[in-house]
């Protein structure tokens, strides 16, 4: 029997001090509920999808209700879920009037023949198999209208929001019993982005990848580059070539710093059940249970 281990992030950024407490309560929380799936012999899989969900609600961080606005002041998220036996995985992108994205992925992994719903396809599937629609304005937070009015009125620019990096996306990864890996990730994107704008985290490869011949990845930080490097892909890629989990985790993150300057962050499990987590901002929100100990950091 495989020993079981879960690590979560909440996103890469210089999250402020104020901000740190809500951070680690949030990661703890989510980590925690991950865990009880696991030690009760749920999958992977139920694992991961339970922890994201549980950041999803939770206002702190990128992800679900709280999340940032895009240009036109709505929300627009994108998650996605993927399971190490089989490499089947499924994502959504774009939706607007769903509260738990990351339920919807699994959906898609689960019930179509697709990888990746987006936008107006993605809510007629979830209307045919009932996840519940809400109204888009309650997703949104009075915090975000008020930085989206900073955005509007050209207070607030892209570099703010990057340099040092973007606000969190929530992620996680773990290994069940039966020695099966799955990854999953959840964003609202970044601020003021254009409405239809997809990052990094829904598209296999760089938000989130896994395989349980190598371990599991999920990546947070500025989308466009952590797309350029297919981040998630290349710490696998890494952990193939014989680095361990925390050295596969720190060689990717320089990539991305040294070919295109970009901020990131991951959380990484390889298959011999040891933990990487490297980023490059100024903080990172993460949590991990490995043999009943619980390790937050930020
Ligand atoms: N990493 C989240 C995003 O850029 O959308």
């Amino acid at each position: 029997m495989q020993k079981p281990v879960i690590v979560v992030h909440g996103g890469a950024w210089n999250i402020p001090d104020d901000l740190v407490d809500p951070h680690i309560e949030g990661v703890r929380n989510a980590v925690k509920i991950g865990w009880d799936v696991l030690v009760n012999g749920g999958s992977a899989l139920d694992a991961v999808e339970a922890a994201v969900k549980t950041m999803e609600d939770d206002p702190t961080f990128d992800a679900g209700k709280g999340s940032f606005l895009n240009e036109e002041g709505f929300v627009e998220l994108d998650a996605i879920i993927m399971d190490g036996s089989t490499l089947d995985v499924g994502a959504v992108a774009a939706v607007r009037n769903i509260k738990n994205p990351i339920v919807l992925a699994r959906k898609v992994m689960e019930l179509t023949e697709h990888v990746l719903l987006v936008g107006e396809g993605a809510n007629k599937f979830a209307k045919k198999i009932g996840i519940k629609m809400v109204d888009p304005r309650e997703l949104v937070l009075e915090r975000e209208v008020e930085r989206w009015k900073a955005f509007k009125k050209g207070k607030l620019n892209v570099k703010d929001i990057f340099e040092p990096a973007s606000k969190g996306t929530v992620g996680a990864v773990a290994v069940d019993i039966n020695g099966n890996f799955a990854a999953a990730t959840s964003t609202g994107g970044v601020a003021g982005k254009m409405v239809g704008r997809v990052g990094d985290t829904p598209l296999v490869g760089c938000g989130t990848y896994v395989d349980n011949n190598y371990g599991a990845v999920s990546s947070t930080g500025h989308g466009e580059k952590i797309m350029k490097i297919v981040l998630a892909k290349e710490v696998i890629n890494l952990i193939a070539q014989g680095c361990n989990a925390q050295e596969a985790a720190e060689k990717a993150i320089e990539l991305v710093w040294n070919r295109l300057r970009g901020r990131a962050g991951v959380i990484v499990l390889d298959k011999n059940g040891n933990i990487g987590v490297s980023y490059n901002t100024p903080r990172m929100a993460y949590a991990y249970i490995k043999d009943g100990k619980i390790f937050s950091g930020i």
